[in-house]
């Protein structure tokens, strides 16, 4: 078990530092120009690990900037420890548009156990316990009843590898071009805000195919406590480690997997 209120802590005193002292946007490109590391990742990542650490000597923490070897353990089936996105939104965070968060996962023998998003600009702190319901700032919240995708916000975020991206936006493209009705859209810059706006009822749907389990650890708790459903593009309950995602309200994504079963597969990859 992990302690909740220390990882409200910890996440608190990491976004407070983003927005302060913190906020240094020096960059540089990992897999191409809009794929970025700016130096406020690295002091977050070790901000947060070294906190978890303090209080939990022996556990495993983990994140999206680490090497490929050390975060090998999170993609197994067993795999008990913390994942963590010190900056969700990058690309966002570079340019100052104030829309970017920390998320922090805590995973118990290959299940999603607890889970934390701070959106340091708005003050906002998301949490989800497994069979606990989720909350934002300390107050229940729950999906959108949505039952249509008419009338429905339905979005994908940015992806760093411009086939990925495609796929992305022919989705959406199929949405209307299936049922005449063309959603409220959103192509946001932080996959994991988008998550916990649908947690929130704020917005209605979500589908990507490029997301990491750093991105989706806390969110999918978070959707799932608050009464939403979490599936890969292909309709099964996704893990953590799921690539693909559709989540969103049970009707909203039902509908949405009627409308995908008809369109080009190779978009549901
Ligand atoms: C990215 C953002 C983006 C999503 C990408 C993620 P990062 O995370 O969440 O919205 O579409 O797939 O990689 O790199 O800013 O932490
Ligand atoms: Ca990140
Ligand atoms: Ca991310």
């Amino acid at each position: 078990m992990s302690d909740i209120g220390y990882l409200k802590e910890t996440i608190q005193e990491a976004g407070d530092f983003l927005v302060g002292d913190g906020a240094d946007r020096e960059s540089q490109t990992k897999l191409n120009a809009k794929d970025l590391v700016t130096v406020s990742d690295i002091k977050a990542q070790d901000l947060i690990r070294r906190r978890l650490l303090e209080k939990y000597p022996d556990a495993i923490v983990l994140s999206e900037e680490d090497t490929a070897e050390q975060q090998r353990p999170m993609f197994e089936s067993d795999f008990t420890g913390y994942i963590l996105d010190p900056i969700d939104g990058t690309y966002n965070f570079k340019r100052d548009m104030r829309e970017s968060a920390i998320s922090i996962g805590y995973i118990e023998n290959g299940q999603l156990s607890a889970g934390v998003v701070y959106d340091p600009y708005k003050n906002e702190l998301f949490e989800a316990q497994v069979g606990q319901g989720a909350f934002c700032n300390g107050q229940a919240i729950h999906v959108s009843d949505q039952q249509t995708i008419d009338g429905a916000s339905i979005g994908t975020s940015n992806s760093y590898d411009g086939a990925a991206m495609e796929r992305n936006l022919r989705r959406q493209l199929a949405i209307y071009e299936q049922t005449g009705i063309m959603p409220w859209t959103h192509v946001h810059g932080s996959g994991v805000l988008i998550m916990t706006n649908i947690a929130s009822g704020r917005f209605d749907a979500y589908h990507h195919n490029g997301l990491k389990p750093w991105d989706n650890a806390a969110a999918f708790l978070i959707i799932r406590e608050a009464g939403g459903v979490v599936h890969t593009l292909t309709g099964e309950e996704a893990p953590y480690t799921s690539a693909t995602v559709l989540c969103g309200t049970l009707a909203v994504v039902a509908e949405l997997e009627w409308v995908f079963a008809d369109i080009d597969q190779s978009l549901l990859a």
